[in-house]
């Protein structure tokens, strides 16, 4: 089945190809939906080219194009816009096809593997309101990149392998001296030492806090970094009961967010490789001494800001976040045929990925071949545009804030939900929290305000659900009354509308992939939705005694649920069975 804009978009192709013209042809929606469905806009430019006059031109294509089956219309506009009116059975045929395969409005032949670093939560340390985005927008990507077919692997890369371990470890060192791990003989064996998520929570801020504030301090989580890093025993196996528990408790949580990953690698992972990827350094002789460390320069003449050079490590010898994110890298391009590696991060680590992508492509770590591309993403704030706080002025947890929405949408959850409510308002607060956060362009701040989000009657995942549950209720009520539907054959001006609008779905997808930005596909959901529910509102569907009509609408009915399903599974929104 082919898609009916590129095939509309190859004949007018061939039409100004027999006009003596050799150029692509792209239609969009009309600007001006009172004078056409769609517009080309390719004529100007070709006129100026060949000194022709536009208008003239124009009417040389459209001379061709209203005799097009698709087109009932073709009309100049202004210096030589093309206004294109298609006819019924364009549009029907188009939804037709759409409610056989919905996948044609999404695949896009893009054959890429795509490897994605998003998530990057920190062991040891509680997930902030800061963290959702990563984790929110990577999977959201992951899945947009999916549905245009390729091929993606994940990996969460885990803060597991940096300084705050080693202030960590001399917290619980100064608590429970007495443990085995910090014996001389220490030998690996098991330690009977209880700890939970919750202590980790209780110690982080402390053991960080202390270590900022006290240079001695410091310095001695420094050392037992530096020993960690070179597997000190007793340091290591505690370590690694650290990132047990942390790493469960984070499962947990993104496991309620419906996001998954297929690697739970790290900075620890990576440092696997760093021997391997020092002698390689060393060979190409890019290291450089500076004050003890070892950098490597990445500076290019065309900088007009500073660019610092990249530390691999420091002068004490422990390795930089730099110096894992390159092993990574090195890890990544040797196990798997990677075309484009993306990294979603706040984008005040820009400067980070700059270097660390310099210093790969400068040593051949990686191929040219291989697009490396940094996709920051701005902060969520309170509703008063101040960092998003607790009560006490902490920052808050992820976990809270979740339990705040959900308090919300349950309050707010009708009578009419008997049976699971606590879990359909948990879904619905997570599709209320991640579609808010996706809503925006991705590197753009936005305020966080509950009220806002949680509204049934804004641009919020709370009306998308409940939207698109009403339309499966409707068609589960035709299932249930036995009546039947198989096409789309009757069209009035509303379903026309929402048609268009499904058109440029395609477009629309390829877009937001391209610009790795979900905001325009927040955006195209609600407006679909909204035309649907204009239609609903004026039609009754179900008393309709028309078959045709009827049949009719509940066909739109089902290709317009499932474009939405697909839509909010691309958001990695779920949607609750009632509400
Ligand atoms: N753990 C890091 C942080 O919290 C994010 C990791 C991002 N990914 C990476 N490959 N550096 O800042």
């Amino acid at each position: 089945m082919n898609y009916k804009i590129a095939i509309l978009e190859d004949k007018i192709k061939e039409s100004l190809k027999s006009l003596g013209y050799e150029t692509d042809v792209t239609i969009i929606p009309s600007a001006r939906p009172d004078l056409g469905d769609y517009q080309y806009n390719g004529i100007m430019p070709l006129a100026k080219k060949s000194g022709l006059n536009p208008q003239e031109l124009a009417q040389k294509l459209v001379d061709l194009i209203k005799d097009y089956p698709e087109i009932k219309e073709a009309a100049i506009a202004g210096p030589g816009f093309i206004n294109l009116t298609f006819t019924d059975d364009f549009l029907i045929d188009f939804l037709n096809d759409s409610l056989t395969n919905i996948n044609i409005n999404y695949n896009q032949d893009i054959n890429k593997t795509i490897f994605l670093d998003y998530g990057g939560p920190n062991v040891a340390k509680v997930l902030h309101v800061g963290h959702l985005r990563s984790a929110n927008i990577g999977e959201a990507l992951k899945r947009l990149a999916q549905s245009v077919g390729c091929q993606t692997i994940s990996d969460v890369h885990l803060g597991d392998w940096g300084r705050p371990m080693g202030m960590v470890i001399l917290e619980i060192k100064t608590r429970y001296p007495d443990l085995a791990y910090f014996k001389e003989d220490y030998n690996g064996e098991d330690v009977d030492f209880k700890l939970t998520n919750e202590d980790l929570i209780e110690l982080y801020p402390i053991a960080t806090t202390k270590a900022k504030e006290n240079e001695s301090i410091m310095a001695e989580a420094r050392q037992i970094n530096y020993e960690l890093q070179n597997k000190h025993k007793g340091y290591f196996a505690l370590w690694q009961k650290i990132v047990e528990v942390s790493v469960n408790e984070v499962k947990k949580l993104y496991q309620d967010l419906n996001i998954s990953f297929d690697l739970w690698e790290g900075e620890y992972t990576s440092s696997a490789y760093i021997d391997e990827l020092l002698d390689y350094l060393y060979a190409k002789n890019l290291l450089k001494d500076s004050e003890g460390a070892k950098i490597i320069e990445v500076k290019e003449e065309t900088d007009n800001k500073e660019m610092p050079p990249l530390i691999m490590f420091k002068s004490n010898g422990a390795i930089s976040y730099e110096a894992t994110d390159l092993a990574a890298l090195w890890e990544r391009v040797h196990k798997y045929k990677l075309d484009e590696i993306w990294y979603m991060t706040d984008k005040r680590q820009e400067l980070h990925f700059t270097q660390v992508f310099r210093a790969a492509y400068k040593s051949s770590i990686v191929s040219p071949d291989t697009k490396l591309i940094f996709n920051g993403y701005g902060t969520m704030n309170g509703a008063d545009g101040k960092p998003f706080k607790t009560r006490d002025g902490g920052v808050m947890p992820l976990a809270d804030l979740i339990t705040k929405v959900y308090q919300v949408c349950l309050n707010r959850l009708g009578d009419n939900v008997q049976e699971n409510r606590e879990q359909i308002a948990k879904t619905i607060a997570i599709a209320a929290i991640k579609y808010a956060d996706l809503l925006p362009f991705r590197n753009t701040d936005y305020n966080f305000d509950i009220d806002k989000f949680t509204d049934l009657n804004g641009k919020t995942g709370t009306y998308l659900l409940y939207s698109t549950i009403r339309m499966r209720s409707l068609l589960n009520k035709a299932l249930k009354q036995n009546i039947t539907f198989n096409n789309l054959t009757y069209l009035n001006s509303e379903m026309r509308k929402i048609i268009i609008a499904m058109l440029d779905l395609k477009r629309i997808i390829k877009r937001s992939f391209d610009a790795c930005s979900l905001n325009e596909i927040c955006e195209y959901l609600y407006k679909i939705t909204n035309l649907y529910n204009n239609f609903y509102a004026s039609t009754k569907v179900l008393s309709e005694p028309d078959f045709e009509k009827r049949s009719s609408y509940l066909s739109l009915t089902k290709a317009i649920y499932e474009n939405n399903c697909q839509l909010l599974t691309i958001l990695g929104i779920n949607i609750p069975e009632k509400m």
